[in-house]
C-alpha cells in the first residue's frame, strides 16, 4: 500500500488533537475537536485510531459514511467554536469529496473501521487515504494555547454535569487555565478563553 507521511502533516505518536470534519449521509457537514491516537510498534509501523463517545454527531456521521477528515490547526478559537457550536457553511470547503475547514494547516482523509464497541464509546481503526499540507507552520509551544485546549476538554465534560456543587472544582480549574491564558496567550487564545468563560462560568450562575 502507498505510504502517506502523516508525521509531515503534524500527526505524530501519541494523541494528536485535531478538528475532525465529517458529513452525514444526507451531506450535512460537521466539525468537532477529536484526538487521533497514533501508536508505533517495534518495527516502526504506525496505527491510527479514534474513540468516539456515544451521542456525538461525529459518531453518527462516521457510522453513516465510514469516512472522516482530520484538520490540523493551532487556532484556539476553532477548538472552542467546534466543541460547542455548529459552524456555518462558509468555514468548509471539500477535499476528496469530504468537508474540510478552509483555514487549517493540513488535511488528512481517513476511512474508518469499527473495531470495538463499549458502553460509552466506539473505537475505530483509521486508514489514511489522502494528505494535503496547506502551509508549513513553525510554532513554539505556547502555554496559553495548551491551557485553552485543557480548558475546552474540561468544559466539554462539565457540560454533562449540571449539579452546581459538581461544578465547584472544575470552575477553579477553569480559572487557573484562564490565568495562564492571560499571562502567556496571544489575542486568539484570549478570545477563545473569553468564549469559554462566557459559556461556562458566567452562564452557570
Ligand atoms: C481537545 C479535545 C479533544 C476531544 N477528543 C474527543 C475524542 O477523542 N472523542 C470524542 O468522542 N470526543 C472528544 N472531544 C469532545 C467532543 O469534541 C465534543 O463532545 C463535541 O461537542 C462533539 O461534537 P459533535 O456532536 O458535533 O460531534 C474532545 C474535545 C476536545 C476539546
Amino acid at each position: 500500500m502507498r505510504m502517506l507521511d502523516l508525521e509531515a502533516a503534524g500527526i505524530g505518536e501519541g494523541i494528536s488533537e485535531v478538528i475532525v470534519t465529517t458529513k452525514s449521509a444526507a451531506g450535512m457537514p460537521n466539525a468537532a475537536p477529536i484526538g487521533i491516537i497514533t501508536t508505533v510498534d517495534d518495527d516502526g509501523a504506525r496505527t491510527h485510531q479514534v474513540k468516539l463517545y456515544r451521542g456525538s454527531q461525529t459518531l453518527a456521521n462516521v457510522l453513516e459514511t465510514g469516512t472522516l477528515a482530520a484538520n490540523v490547526t493551532t487556532d484556539a478559537v476553532l477548538f472552542v467554536e467546534t466543541a460547542f457550536d455548529d459552524l456555518s457553511a462558509e468555514y468548509f470547503t471539500e477535499f476528496f469529496g469530504i468537508p474540510v475547514l478552509r483555514k487549517t494547516t493540513a488535511w488528512i482523509i481517513f476511512t474508518s473501521e469499527l473495531v470495538e464497541e463499549k458502553e460509552v464509546y466506539l473505537r475505530f481503526q483509521l486508514c489514511p487515504q489522502a494528505v494535503k499540507i496547506n502551509r508549513k507552520e513553525v510554532k513554539a509551544i505556547n502555554r496559553g494555547l495548551n491551557a485553552v485546549i485543557e480548558a475546552t476538554v474540561l468544559a466539554t465534560r462539565l457540560r454533562i454535569s449540571t449539579e452546581k456543587r459538581e461544578r465547584e472544582e472544575p470552575r477553579k480549574e477553569l480559572e487557573r487555565y484562564a490565568a495562564i491564558v492571560a499571562k502567556c496567550g496571544g489575542w486568539r487564545e484570549r478570545e477563545a478563553m473569553g468564549m469559554l468563560k462566557e459559556k461556562f462560568l458566567h452562564g452557570a450562575e
